[in-house]
């Protein structure tokens, strides 16, 4: 086994992780050795996907917009389960966040007087999402890439999955990986690490993500001991392309497109009156599936998913092809339908999972009474600071990945810079983690990964999808218990070592049963209503019980829950209106 010794080492290379990588070297002043460590090539990362934008307040003066009034959106749309003061360094940084950006190269879209242009989003009072046509998300990590391969100091390690987190008494001192061209194993030793894996939407067959969403490092930090908050608020966007599942972007609505069911209607006037498309994500899913189970959907005779309307139709000539060139590629490549003149199909998608591993505001990993988690951050989806709470807004991650990107990074240098890691216990820890890479591929079993992500996609969807009821996420805890044992009969037919695809897959699928596990079993503890989680026999909201946090975590005997209180501030609980 090879020892790569870093100051930091960051696990994951999107958005957040690349960020994260870039402010801790100019923190240091490229004196810190960092590594990033990506199970994929970085420009492969799921970041790339991301496409309407990315939110902050940049001309409050043009467009009558404000930190105050971007915060409070975000936390009337996350169903007042943000922490405010989370929400507050969000909004404060992001405008610099992505100034930031556009001083590395990202090609905004522009205005006449060149300024940004930014478009509107769901639950937002005013157009305040930056864009780069639909393909935000790969022109910045092109911009970011581009940007740190200038950093001497920083080295990129594409194609390594990590297993497992090295740590020993509440310490965090690296991570063990193999490697995916040679299957070698190698274990980066580092006195900061920062896991900045993304989501885990692919506990869902019919989601927005790459197959890649695994959640491996919230996975790897709940076996490490770490907490996760308020893991049962999984978004479903309301725009997944049917039959396959791929974004449609938001911004198709926030540049003026319809929702219409079977009978031609747009029915959100039932639903949102003021806000119409344009509310925030939880109520249009809502919307689109009441309408669908009210028979007025339609239907796809192949798969037999039933869906409703996007109309683009009706847009002035030529705006698709200048801002949503991305939605017509798609909606041609895949159902050979032109936007200009036929509507999409769609239907809610599962897309963001609001719940991750629980941080606090600097993003380092704390436990849930309060206590460091030493030497570990998280950063962007994969971690939970809190400030979507139960209901993302769109464009609202982008900023969260940019602005925490940068405030781990900085805070990783300062740590590595007065941390000495334990040499001699690192080595044994990662030698118990070689044997156990090696069981895995050894296994005598009876049941491919295949089968059990099958399985477990199956139940996600069938029990936890937009509307949940405690009868069917009681069979899917059931279930999934039954389908975790079965993870112990697992079989990796392929012994190779060069791209052992076979054996990336098994890991992966043992992170999704377990976050799945979590997932559910805080569903079905929470008794209401709130955001992106909606259990039909508690309708409302119920701010006297459930007004907290969801911190869980994962033993040999199951999982346990506890609760936290959320941080309020000037927002007052009230009931949404839009
Ligand atoms: O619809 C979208 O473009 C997605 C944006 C987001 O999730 O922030």
């Amino acid at each position: 086994m090879e020892i790569l010794d870093y100051d930091i080492a960051v696990l994951g290379s999107g958005i957040a992780g690349l960020s994260a990588a870039i402010h801790a070297s100019v923190e240091s002043k490229g004196k810190l050795r960092i590594a990033i460590v990506s199970k994929l090539h970085v420009m492969r990362s799921h970041s790339v996907a991301a496409e309407g934008g990315i939110s902050g307040v940049l001309y409050p003066q043009h467009n009558k917009d404000s930190e105050k009034l971007h915060a409070y959106d975000t936390v009337k749309g996350s169903d007042y389960l943000a922490d405010q003061d989370a929400v507050d360094v969000l909004v404060k940084n992001a405008p610099q966040a992505i100034r930031f950006l556009n001083n590395i190269g990202v090609p905004w879209n522009r205005t006449d007087n060149d300024r940004i242009a930014q478009r509107p989003f769901g639950g937002m009072s005013v157009p305040r999402t930056a864009f780069a046509a639909d393909k935000t998300g790969f022109f910045i990590m092109r911009a970011l890439y581009d940007e740190l391969i200038g950093h001497g100091n920083i080295d990129v390690f594409h194609e390594h999955f990590a297993t497992s987190l090295v740590a020993d008494k509440g310490n965090v001192h690296g991570f063990v990986t193999f490697d995916m061209a040679d299957r070698s194993v190698k274990a980066f030793k580092a006195k900061s690490v920062i896991i900045a894996t993304g989501g885990f939407s692919r506990i869902f067959g019919f989601t927005t993500n790459s197959y890649s969403n695994t959640g491996d490092g919230t996975a790897m930090a709940m076996r490490a001991g770490a907490a996760l908050k308020d893991m049962e608020f999984v978004q479903f966007h309301p725009t997944g392309l049917v039959p396959s599942g791929i974004l449609i972007t938001e911004a198709s609505r926030g540049e003026g497109g319809y929702l219409r069911n079977s009978k031609g209607e747009r029915f959100m006037e039932r639903y949102a009156k003021s806000k119409m498309e344009l509310a925030p994500r939880d109520i249009v899913s809502r919307a689109i599936i009441s309408e669908i189970n009210a028979g007025r959907g339609l239907k796809d005779p192949v798969s037999g998913l039933e869906y409703v309307h996007l109309d683009l139709r009706h847009l002035p000539k030529g705006r698709i092809d200048e801002r949503l060139p991305m939605v017509k590629e798609l909606a041609m490549k895949m159902l050979n339908i032109d936007p200009a003149t036929e509507m999409i199909p769609i239907r809610p998608v599962a897309h963001f999972t609001m719940g991750g591993i629980h941080t606090d505001i600097n993003g380092n990993v704390v436990h849930g009474n309060g206590s460091l988690f030493k030497g570990l951050w998280a950063v962007g989806e994969c971690a939970c600071v809190s400030v979507h709470g139960a209901n993302r807004l769109g464009s609202n991650s982008l900023s969260q990945c940019s602005v925490w990107g940068s405030i781990t990074g900085k805070e990783a240098a300062a740590y590595a810079q007065r941390a000495a890691p334990d040499p001699d216990r690192f080595y044994s820890i990662a030698q118990d983690e070689e044997a156990h890479i090696a069981d895995v591929i050894d296994n005598k079993g009876d049941i491919t990964p295949y089968q059990i992500r099958d399985e477990l996609q199956g139940i996600m969807g069938r029990y936890m999808y937009v509307f949940r009821n405690m009868k069917g996420m009681a069979r899917a805890q059931q279930e999934l218990a039954g389908l975790r044992k079965s993870v112990a009969r697992m079989h990796v037919a392929d012994k190779g070592s060069t791209y052992n695809t076979n054996l990336r897959d098994a890991f992966e699928t043992i992170n999704l049963v377990d976050l799945a596990m979590v997932v559910t079993h805080c569903a079905l503890n929470r008794r209401e209503s709130r955001g992106a989680h909606v259990v039909i026999e508690h309708p409302k909201r119920d701010d006297r019980h459930w007004l907290k946090h969801t911190i869980a975590y994962l033993s040999q005997s199951g999982v346990s829950i506890s609760y936290l209180p959320v941080k309020l501030g000037e927002f007052e609980p009230e009931e949404r209106k839009y």
